[in-house]
């Protein structure tokens, strides 16, 4: 069976794991793993706005010795031109893995439905589960492990990132805190999942109103932008002066209140000022610059997963 990374929990606590594993081996040793030598082409598709991850996927397609076909969602206009399912059938039997950005995750399963080689999520309006690989490699890297941390993100609690930090960290067994307003509160069944997860896992998931609360002793703080692709015209509420998630910022005196080792992540871009102080962002304890180089390691790893073991 064609094996499918649409959602953060598509992958096993242990496959997980090995995902992560194998990201550092990689990062020690680019080329150790060509399973796209031919070179055989990898079609990544972005329907939404992108920078991070075109760059990162074209490194690590390459990487694995294949040849990234960007696509235009623009120009293809998937869904409208032409269905879903026949794009599928289209760039499946020409791809060794399809890769694509786009917004409603009922879109993204469509395509998994018909392509006949793995389909990967680069962020829908649900997840962005590639992130939180890059973010728990990033982790693993200053922490030495997983299992057992105190995870913080703070801000918008029903967007892609907090859904996806969800899943992903309560399979790596950490213990999640999400802070955000009671008018921003997480998609109820991916909550369940990720409680059902800890569960299994040993960790937990917590969601509160109080910022403090979240961030209290706290290994790892995390926010992500208040204005997801797609929501620019809520920019004025999201991001002005009374909007819900000022109390949320990442400021100097919040993050003081996590561990005195705490690091601060942000999946970029930021916007200083709003979620993020730049005394954070741009300070000793942020590890953004990293975290954005894991996304290469991190998905070079996944499709090494999906293309040779899965
Ligand atoms: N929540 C953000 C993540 C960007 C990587 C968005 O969807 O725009």
């Amino acid at each position: 069976m064609t094996r499918h990374f649409l959602r953060d929990d598509d992958l096993t606590a242990e496959e997980q794991a090995l995902v992560l594993q194998r990201a550092l081996e990689l990062k020690a040793a680019p080329y150790s793993r060509t399973p796209l030598a031919g070179p055989r082409v990898v079609s990544v598709v972005f329907d939404k706005p992108t920078l991070r991850t075109q760059v990162s996927f074209a490194g690590a397609i390459t990487g694995l010795g294949g040849y990234p076909m960007v696509v235009d969602g623009n120009l293809a206009q998937i869904g409208t031109r032409e269905s879903i399912a026949d794009v599928a059938r289209i760039l499946g039997p020409q791809s060794a893995a399809i890769v694509w950005r786009t917004h409603g995750q009922e879109r993204i399963e469509e395509m998994a439905a018909y392509a006949g080689v793995p389909v990967v999520n680069a962020l829908t309006d649900e997840f962005h589960p590639c992130q939180i690989l890059a973010d728990l490699l990033t982790v693993l890297e200053h922490k030495g492990s997983l299992a057992g941390l105190t995870f913080a993100y703070v801000g918008d609690g029903a967007n892609n990132m907090a859904h996806s930090y969800l899943l992903g960290c309560a399979l790596a067994g950490l213990h999640v805190r999400l802070g955000t307003p009671t008018s921003h509160q997480p998609d109820r069944a991916i909550l369940a999942r990720a409680k059902e997860i800890a569960a299994q896992q040993g960790g937990s998931v917590v969601v509160t109103s109080d910022p403090a609360e979240a961030v209290a002793g706290a290994d790892v703080v995390v926010t992500d932008t208040w204005v997801s692709m797609g929501m620019e015209d809520q920019k004025g509420d999201r991001q002005g002066a009374a909007s819900p998630f000022v109390p949320f910022a990442v400021t100097e005196s919040l993050m003081a209140q996590a561990a005195g080792d705490a690091i601060f992540l942000h999946c970029l871009p930021a916007y200083r000022g709003h979620e993020v102080e730049a005394a954070v962002i741009d300070g000793p304890q942020s590890v953004v610059w990293e975290e954005a180089e894991n996304r290469l390691h991190a998905q070079k790893a996944l499709l090494s997963f999906l293309l040779e073991d899965a």
